[in-house]
């Protein structure tokens, strides 16, 4: 029997939270517990522990096994409780608030966000296309609201118009359960730059000399991402004024950190099977000598301040302008904490270059893995991985690697990684010497061991001879200026 009572949820909610493709597999086994709920007009918002997490769960209160998430029950509901300031009381006795004053609700409109690990809609509010986000994991100290709410006079992130938090009236806790921002019109940077590196391989193919047809192929780009570098230098500069004081950066313990990451993860691409002895000692080799290098460049200032948190090409929108510029916007606020006092919690606006950076070079390598396997007629993955053996100077032990096959292969994986080099010295407005700068290699060295740890603990095949092509190659970036 359903009650207001916290405890087990209900059978076929837990049916529900056993299927959920948003939720990590250690969630999905349970058990669940229902720690607290609230009715909010046909929809019945849950609080599930699950596990070790957190979850916010919204469901039809008629139908306890269907997700409101995305409903039009549950967004009107949401835009009518904030319009109405509700402070909404829960089983347990604690609240939810809801502020903000969005405009009329009048109903939805089509939109498909890809995969992404909270509940997107798109609504009509009085005649504005407007997002209702509403978070599944909580308990995570996510403050896009409170950020986007700093941020909205700048014009550079959404313009939030609502959000609605649980409020433990016990101890003042809050934890965000969702928000309304009004619409940004846009696509991904992954958009223009895959129509800029797809117009690189018939040039190549024509037989242009590789560095003419980077350029050539590049050139409606240059502009607009050498604004994109611009906008985001001044996004920083926006978020540091908003958010105040910051902790210096503490260069020596990042560098301290980064070399015991890397000595945690080298014994693994040693022991990695998958390819022949002489790859993981490059790749190894290649990460150790980039960490040696970085420790020996002489110290200069850190760029400190906030950054974004979560900086990847799909989070930086751009909507071309009528002149061929763009308007740009930047999505999924993810800054963490910092306190001024604690130099643990620093943060540099270098880290978000970095990491868009290596987003730009993994959405390349990606493209040029696809792209040389439809030309050469081999297999996608098979091409990654003799990609990666090839910048390791060790011989194809795959069948099929005519030596005319692999020329074609170095070829484009040349071209290729100076697309990505020149794409991202554009976008990564660092300054002129950003590459003899201690701060930008170690970042960058930093956010490679990151994604390698990623793809080992996540057993992504595909993705690891990427980065550990990168391992290999990333000690051939330009030595010290
Ligand atoms: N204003 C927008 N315009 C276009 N796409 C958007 C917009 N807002 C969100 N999206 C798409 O929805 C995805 C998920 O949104 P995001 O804020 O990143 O949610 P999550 O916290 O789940 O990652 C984005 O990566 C983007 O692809
Ligand atoms: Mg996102």
């Amino acid at each position: 029997m359903d009650t207001l009572l916290p405890g087990a949820p209900a059978p076929a909610t837990a049916g529900l939270l056993r299927d959920a493709p948003w939720m990590d597999e250690a969630g999905r086994r349970g058990p669940f517990e229902l720690y607290d709920q609230a009715v909010l007009g046909e929809v019945r918002l849950l609080l599930v522990g699950a596990g070790a997490t957190r979850w916010f769960v919204p469901v039809l209160d008629t139908e306890p096994g269907r997700p409101a998430a995305g409903t039009r029950a549950f967004d009107l509901a949401v835009v009518d409780a904030l319009r109405a300031g509700l402070r909404l009381p829960t089983a347990r006795g604690n609240v939810i608030e809801f502020r903000g004053a969005p405009a009329v609700y009048r109903g939805p409109l089509p939109f498909d966000p890809g995969w992404c690990s909270n509940a997107l809609s798109l609504i009509d509010l009085g005649g504005t296309a407007h997002t209702h986000k509403s978070y599944r994991r909580i308990g995570t100290g996510n403050r896009e609201a409170e950020l986007l709410r700093l941020m909205a006079d700048g014009g550079r992130t959404q313009r939030p118009v609502g959000d609605y938090t649980y409020v433990d009236t016990a101890t003042g806790a809050r934890e965000p359960l969702g928000v309304l921002y009004r619409f940004a019109e846009g696509e991904g940077l992954n958009v223009p730059l895959r129509a800029g590196i797809r117009a690189l391989w018939p040039l190549l193919a024509d037989g242009v000399e590789p560095d003419t047809a980077v350029g050539a192929s590049q050139r409606d780009l240059v502009a607009p991402l050498r604004e994109t570098g611009r906008f985001l230098r001044d996004f920083h500069r926006e978020l540091a004024e908003r958010l105040g004081p910051h902790p210096e950066f503490p260069a020596q313990a990042v560098l301290d950190e980064s070399g015991e990451r890397l000595a945690r993860l080298t014994p693994r691409i040693l022991a990695d099977t998958r390819y022949p002895v002489a790859v993981r000692e490059a790749a190894a080799t290649g990460l150790s000598r980039e960490l040696t290098r970085v420790s020996g460049l002489p110290a200069r200032p850190w760029p400190t301040g906030p950054c974004h948190g979560d900086l990847h090409l799909s989070h930086v929108l751009r909507a071309e302008r009528a002149d061929g510029g763009w308007e740009l916007c930047v999505i999924d606020l993810s800054t963490p904490r910092a306190d001024p006092a604690d130099p643990a919690t620093a943060q540099s606006p270098w880290q978000d270059l970095a990491a868009l950076t290596r987003g730009l070079e993994i959405f390349t390598a990606d493209e040029f893995s696809d792209h040389a396997a439809g030309a050469l007629g081999t297999d996608p993955e098979d091409t990654c991985r003799t990609a990666l053996l090839q910048a390791a100077g060790a011989r194809p032990d795959t069948p099929g690697w005519s030596e005319e096959r692999l020329a074609g292969l170095a070829r484009l994986r040349r071209a290729a990684g100076r697309w990505a080099a020149r794409a991202g010295n554009l976008l990564a407005d660092a300054g002129p010497d950003r590459d003899s700068h201690p701060a930008w290699r170690l970042l960058r060295l930093r956010r490679l061991i990151h994604e390698l740890d990623y793809a080992y603990a996540h057993d992504r095949a595909y993705h690891a001879a990427i980065n550990l092509r990168h391992a290999v190659e990333t000690s051939r970036l330009p030595a010290g200026g």
